[in-house]
């Protein structure tokens, strides 16, 4: 049985930490399934990291559908998010809608992830409507990044401050069951996180919240273009990796693999048979 959105709001309530994790592939979502984190995004920061474009914003449907049904099929318990990419719920209710749907009936996905607030709040609350769980995101929303001029912490005037807060409570009054906050100053978050009821999940925002997500390749060091200030490495797999790929190919090349270990063997007498020819 997956993780439920009530569940997600009790630990809230409990006081226990909501951990998130991305994950873009079957083999690792099965790890971090395995390792019991409840929430699992395919985030559309796979764009990057997966697929190596500059930014979020080329990600298509397709591509975020293809990723999330390899994730559904690696997991058995984690509730996966899929994280709508940009421009597939901007056009009106209707797009949000549809676009929402695929990924629960096409891809297997429990819940939907779409940035924006208050501007974002009526799509929110249809796309509930249907059946379907919204995660609300705010703060340094990637899809926007080119309007807000960059990779920057939000929220750190009063305007902007204010702003974030009324955007959370447009999220929750819609009826989104968790609100992720990116880069945001962390007393803000943890303000913001105090004045509603739906559980907070930052990204660089710092302790009070009430859970936390990290991009899977950040916290593995397997991403080496760029690692985000709010990102801690737990290992650094580019070393790793790199180490063993030159091993093999120098293995390779010296003529010391395969061993038998790694060949098959067969019966002799075919072989001489065949030798014979
Ligand atoms: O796409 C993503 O991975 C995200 C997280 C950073 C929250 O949106």
């Amino acid at each position: 049985m997956r993780v439920t959105v009530t569940q997600i709001r009790e630990m809230k309530q409990k006081g226990e930490k909501v951990v998130m994790l991305t994950a873009y592939d079957y083999s690792t979502a099965k790890i971090v399934d395995e390792a019991g984190i409840p929430l699992i995004l395919v985030g559309d920061s796979l764009g990057m990291v997966m697929l190596g474009y500059e930014s979020t914003i080329p990600v298509t449907m397709e591509e975020m559908l293809h990723h999330t049904k390899a994730v559904v099929r690696g997991t058995t318990q984690a509730m996966i998010v899929g994280d709508m990419p940009f421009m597939t719920y901007h056009l009106s209710v209707e797009q949000a809608l549809k676009n929402a749907a695929r990924f629960i009936q096409e891809a297997g996905a429990q819940a939907i992830k779409l940035e924006g607030g208050v501007t974002v709040a009526e799509k929110v609350r249809r796309i509930v409507e249907c059946g379907i769980p919204v995660m609300g995101h705010i703060g340094l929303t990637p899809q926007s990044r080119l309007q807000l001029g960059g990779f920057k912490v939000q929220g750190k005037s009063p305007a902007t401050a204010v702003r974030l807060l009324e955007d959370a409570r447009a999220l929750e009054e819609a009826g989104a069951f968790s609100i992720v906050l990116e880069t945001v100053p962390a007393p803000l978050a943890k303000l913001i996180t105090e004045k509603i009821d739906v559980p907070t999940i930052g990204i660089g925002a710092g302790i009070g919240c009430d859970g936390q997500v990290q991009v899977i390749n950040d916290i593995l060091g397997s991403f080496a273009d760029f690692v985000p200030k709010h990102a801690k490495q737990y290992a650094k797999l580019t070393d790793i990796i790199k180490n063993a790929v030159t091993q093999y190919n120098d293995e390779v090349k010296a003529g010391s693999f395969p061993t038998d270990k790694q060949s098959f063997t067969m019966d002799e007498s075919i072989l001489a048979e065949l030798k014979a020819k």
